[in-house]
């Protein structure tokens, strides 16, 4: 739990407090807060520089029991992501001392030049997902999140930006949902059982959530993803959410890649690039986790979101390369290459929810192709759209969120790399090079909706390091990308 406090309202004493200090200029407003300042930068070993950090207990007529300073460097450095960072850094720290509570200073939109609204929604961002362990599968529990987190902000910003704060722990709290079910290991998460654990995650909210079997996907002709199922025992599914809100002008699809576990099929990867690819479904979980969160938020905007899940695996009935199936859009593909398995269930989701409702607006998220690590490293997504607005809107929402996207282009004359001897199409391009562009480009010869952006996320999926606010294994990447963006979009 998040809340606004001011130091006005709360009566019982704090045990922990937490303040940001700058070295050049005091950031704070509250007096208390101040002259707390005062009196850890009189030891030498503290002044604010980054990385520094002091703890004083029981100072006379002090608020808190016990106060952490910690140093954030310059205050001309100061902007949305080093305070999530300072937050992040903060509660685990809080988390390794096993306290419960803590509660962080924020530093005053007057002092430091920055807005108000910017500086609580990254503080309750870092906080939010920086409070989160995965130990499942361990037996020993080192750390366990805190059970209470209050902002302390000024008495008359209590009311104004409660709100704001709601809205952002809902999203944050989508964030982790999405990051639990990226680390389950595959064979915990196979396709029934995932669809199972996203039915019972979005039960109870506003949403409609539907889940087709194997027999109903044969029904509807999605060739294409079974093909991917095909070598697996595990069989697929598709999950359906829906979103209404009564007032809606426009509808939008997301489509989250769901390979639960990608192996490579008979084009099995190799050593160093096989282990990790439990991941390949967070475009599924950003885009379930981002449903969830806007069933409560009600962005005034009708979404449905599709995710295929399926396991992509060796067998004696796996799809081999060269084999030719006729997608649900009527168009046959030459599979080639039996590791380019994301694109072949996104068609037919894509297919599927043009078939079915005709959105105004697509997007697909998906831990597509290692190109797009290549080309844009570990932390940024690569966005492919045919409507510039559209694109404004999606790496605007991934500024605020430090949610990079890095818009790239669709060149119709790389088409011809995927044009096939023998079917309309193969899933892979005929040159090694630009692979993360076509692949965005296979996708577009399916999708029909007038405004559509897909966004590569096989690098700022998961993180191998734990960092500020998001420790090893998935990240989340995208939930609060989508949610914005969907705000953005009514
Ligand atoms: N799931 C992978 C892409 C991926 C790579 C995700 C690294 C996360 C981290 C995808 O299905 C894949 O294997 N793509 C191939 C495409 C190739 C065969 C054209 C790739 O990128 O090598
Ligand atoms: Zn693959
Ligand atoms: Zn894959």
């Amino acid at each position: 739990m998040i809340a606004l406090k001011s130091f006005d309202d709360e009566n019982k004493t704090i045990e922990t407090l937490v303040i940001p200090v700058c070295s050049n200029k005091e950031i704070h407003g509250d007096k208390q807060i101040i002259q707390l300042n005062k009196k850890a930068k009189t030891f030498p070993e503290f002044s604010g520089k980054k990385e520094e950090e002091i703890t004083l207990y029981d100072l006379p007529k002090s608020v808190a029991k016990r106060v952490i300073f910690m140093g954030l460097g310059e205050s001309g450095q100061l902007n949305g992501e080093t305070l999530r960072a300072f937050c992040g850094k903060a509660i685990r720290r809080c988390m390794k001392d096993k306290f419960s509570t803590a509660a962080f200073a924020a530093p005053d939109s007057k002092k430091t030049g920055r807005a108000t609204e910017l500086i609580l929604e990254s503080m309750i961002q870092g906080a939010c997902l920086g409070n989160d362990v995965f130990d499942v599968y361990q037996g020993k529990k080192d750390l366990s999140p805190l059970k209470n987190i209050d902002i302390m902000v000024s008495d008359k910003d209590v009311k104004p930006f409660a709100a704001l704060a709601k809205k952002t722990e809902i999203v944050c709290q989508g964030t982790l949902l999405a990051r639990e079910w990226i680390n389950i290991p595959s064979n915990h998460k196979q396709p029934e059982k995932l669809a199972k654990m996203i039915s019972k995650a979005a039960s109870g909210k506003d949403l409609d959530v539907v889940t087709l079997n194997e027999k109903e996907l044969k029904q509807e002709n999605m060739n294409a993803l079974l093909a991917v199922s095909e070598g697996s025992q595990s069989p697929p599914r598709m999950v359906v959410i829906k979103y209404r809100h009564e007032k809606a002008k426009k509808h939008a699809a997301l489509i989250g890649k769901g390979v639960t576990f990608d192996s490579g099929g008979i084009n099995l990867k190799p050593s160093g690039s096989i282990e990790d690819m439990k991941v390949d479904m967070s475009g599924a979980a950003a885009t379930a986790a981002a449903m969830i969160a806007i069933a409560t938020l009600k962005p005034k905007i009708n979404v449905t979101a599709f995710m295929p899940l399926v396991e992509n695996m060796p067998s004696g009935n796996a799809t081999r390369p060269g084999d030719i199936i006729k997608s649900l859009s009527g168009k046959t593909v030459e599979i080639l290459n039996t590791d380019a398995e994301g694109r072949l269930i996104l068609i037919d989701a894509i297919t599927y929810a043009e078939k079915k409702y005709a959105p105004d607006i697509m997007i697909d998220v998906a831990t597509l192709t290692g190109a797009c690590v290549v080309a844009l490293g570990e932390k940024i997504a690569g966005l492919f759209s045919n409507d510039d607005a559209l694109a404004a809107v999606i790496q605007a929402a991934g500024e605020k969120n430090n949610e990079p996207c890095w818009r790239m282009p669709l060149p119709d004359e790389y088409k011809e790399l995927l044009k096939s001897e023998c079917a309309d199409i193969q899933n892979i391009s005929s040159s090694r090079w630009g692979g993360a562009i076509t692949a965005a480009l296979f996708l577009s010869e399916f999708v029909e909706t007038p405004r559509w952006a897909h966004i590569d996320i096989a690098g700022p999926a998961s993180t191998k390091k734990c960092a500020s606010y998001c420790g090893a294994g998935g990240t989340g990447f995208g939930v609060r990308l989508l949610c914005d963006s969907l705000e953005a979009l009514v």
